[in-house]
């Protein structure tokens, strides 16, 4: 049964910043080793920014490559998924827009922390299916070190920045490239285990003096750990279950890269097998929202995915957040 206004994928592009920082650039000034990191989280290798960038730079870089990609640069609506906003106000999205020449179309951000895609394509979905454009560009960027205190070894380790970003158009819910049922949810009683605790109106309000760090992320790792494990399990099941998959008909899976060994340990309980499972942590790192649309960038480029690939996608993060979707991955060029 075809609706008519499906969102179709059909352009994609990745920004990562050139400055690569190895895990023994990171035991320099950490104590923290190569093979600490390597076992504990299967990173090798990451890319930060250098003074000067903010996110909104990465997000064009990203929406460039993905409107050349589709083909047709024009776009009705930008959506931009950020944890690390150019400013706490006003949002990053409309500055993306008007730096890419989009004219003054309606843009705005989506905060859902490492979520941010699946958050970012039910956006872009709901623009499309009420009418109000037939074509959106979903930008996903995070300049996590932005946020990261440089001296905590258990997030400075891990996270890193970067930019993926997907053009969706309107489309028939049949045909390769559409999104498929999404599955959204949250958890604010767990809100604690990934916060920055100041910056907002809760700090901002308090009498309490602000505690320089805690303009910083932080993590509870293990807790985290446990939680991300079941509820990408427990997202992506129910993903195929309701586009009508088995989990055997997945080609290719795409996790949130936060933890070689969560995606891991996702992969086995769905009982997927390790070489349709796509993964690019060990050379970018945990890259926040970006990561799976800087995931499906990179695979698309080298071959790893292609036309005709049954995908399913999982995210999670701060909020507590979780989404899952599934695609059939449509014909794109890549730039
Ligand atoms: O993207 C959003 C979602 N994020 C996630 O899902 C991330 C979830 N969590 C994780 O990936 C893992 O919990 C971490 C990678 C953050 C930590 O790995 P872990 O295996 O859970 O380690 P742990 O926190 O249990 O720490 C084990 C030990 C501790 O030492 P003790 O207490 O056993 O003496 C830590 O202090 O490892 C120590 N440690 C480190 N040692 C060397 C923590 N970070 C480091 C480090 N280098 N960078």
């Amino acid at each position: 049964m075809s609706t008519g206004r499906a969102a179709v994928v059909t352009g994609i592009g990745s920004y990562v910043p050139p400055n690569v920082v190895t895990n023994d650039d990171l035991a320099e000034r950490l104590d923290t080793s190569d093979a600490w990191i390597r076992s504990r989280t299967g990173i090798a290798e990451r890319n930060f920014i250098t003074p000067g960038t903010s996110t909104g730079d990465l997000a064009v870089e990203a929406g460039l490559r993905a409107l050349k990609s589709a083909g047709d640069e024009r776009v009705g609506a930008v959506v931009l998924a950020t944890t690390t906003p150019d400013q706490p106000c006003p949002a990053t999205a409309p500055q993306v827009a008007a730096r890419l020449g989009l004219g003054q179309v309606p843009a705005f951000d989506v905060a859902a922390v490492c979520s941010g895609f699946p958050y970012g394509l039910a956006s872009a979905a709901g623009l499309i299916a009420a009418g109000i454009t037939d074509r959106v560009l979903l930008i996903a960027a995070d300049a996590f070190t932005t946020i990261i205190n440089p001296a905590d070894r258990t997030t400075a380790v891990i996270f890193a920045d970067g930019a993926g970003a997907v053009v969706l158009r309107a489309g028939d819910a049949d045909e390769p490239g559409a999104i498929g049922p999404l599955v959204l949810g949250s958890d604010g009683e767990l809100s604690h285990l990934i916060e920055v605790p100041a910056g907002g109106s809760r700090q901002r309000s308090s009498d309490r003096p602000v505690d320089p760090e805690d303009h910083y992320f932080r993590m509870l790792g293990r807790d985290t750990y446990r939680h991300a494990v079941e509820r990408m399990t427990a997202a992506s099941t129910e993903a195929a279950e309701r586009a009508g998959w088995r989990l055997d008909d997945v080609d290719r899976f795409v996790a949130h890269q936060a933890n070689a060994r969560i995606l891991e340990a996702v992969s086995d309980r769905l009982g997927i097998p390790a070489e349709r499972q796509l993964s690019n942590i060990a050379r970018v790192g945990n890259t926040g929202a970006a990561s799976i649309p800087l995931l499906l960038a990179e695979a698309t480029a080298e071959g790893r995915l292609a036309a005709g690939h049954r995908v399913l996608l999982t995210a999670f993060g701060g909020g507590l957040s979780w989404g899952a979707t599934t695609v059939v991955w449509p014909e794109l060029q890549t730039t």
